[in-house]
């Protein structure tokens, strides 16, 4: 059997990838997430709201205590929030908190957790946090959602340093997914241009039929931890990846 934990696993990418798991057989998900949109005799839900960093930080490392009979624990850091789309000196301070929280605070948690609790687990071990193209290149309107895109990137690189110095088997990614037609993307096209000079550009991609499904972008995603020993590097972007 493999346990996958999946954080976000309510709606958009992380629902997509939850499900598609949940059709295997040998795999068992725990989701978290405010909301929960699945039923499954494989998936347990925890209700959960990220933003709560001190609530997270006091259970934290209850969540990946016991993993018997199983060959492999994945960790999927893929909740997200875009925060409102403002530039700064126009920011919301509580809202510059929610997303910092959310996005990289939260992830940051759980990665602490889950490498402290399987460090001497011996079987397969791997964390992919949902990075974003946005953490590699500015936009304008997203700087709490780029800042806090570009920290993933930067805890995902820290922590395989020090777990290859170590000799600690875990493998550590950061995985941009590309643009994804979900929730996210609707709020994006509904941002004012006096906001986001960009937006005309993900109209686009969303009216010419480029935005790829999230079951599309999920099974690249899952193909990609299936075949993770091929890629090397801890920040990667599924665009690149050949499937
Ligand atoms: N969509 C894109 O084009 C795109 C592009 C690049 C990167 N990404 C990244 O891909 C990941 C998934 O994004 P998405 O587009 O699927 O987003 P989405 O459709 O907005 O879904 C976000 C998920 O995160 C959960 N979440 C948000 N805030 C939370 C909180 N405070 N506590 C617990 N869970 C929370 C939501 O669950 P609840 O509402 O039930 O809590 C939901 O399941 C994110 O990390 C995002 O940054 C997306």
């Amino acid at each position: 059997m493999r346990k996958f934990y999946v954080t976000g696993s309510s709606k958009g990418l992380g629902q997509a990838i939850t499900e598609l798991l949940l059709e295997e057989t040998d795999v068992d998900v725990t989701g978290i997430s405010r909301t929960n949109s699945l039923e499954h005799t494989r998936f347990t839900h925890i209700p959960f709201d990220l933003e709560d960093v001190d609530n997270l930080a006091g259970i934290a490392d209850r969540l990946f205590t016991h993993h018997p009979g199983f060959e492999e624990v994945v960790l999927i850091n893929n909740a997200g929030y875009l925060g409102d789309i403002q530039y700064v000196g126009d920011l919301d301070h509580q809202e510059f908190i929610k997303v910092m929280n959310v996005n990289i605070t939260a992830p940051a948690i759980l990665i602490n957790a889950f490498i402290r609790n399987l460090r001497d687990y011996e079987g397969k071990k791997v964390i992919i946090n949902i990075g974003s193209g946005a953490g590699r290149h500015p936009y304008d309107g997203w700087s709490a959602y780029c800042t806090s895109k570009a920290a993933i990137d930067m805890i995902s690189e820290v922590a395989d340093m020090e777990t290859g110095i170590r000799g600690i088997d875990f493998r550590i990614v950061s995985l941009a997914p590309g643009p994804v037609d979900t929730g996210m993307q609707d709020i994006v096209r509904s941002t004012p241009i006096e906001n986001f000079s960009q937006i005309n550009r993900f109209i686009a991609l969303k009216e010419s039929g480029q935005l790829p499904t999230v079951h599309e972008t999920a099974m690249k995603i899952l193909s990609f931890i299936d075949r993770i020993d091929e890629f090397e590097g801890p920040v990667q972007d599924i665009r690149k990846i050949p499937v």
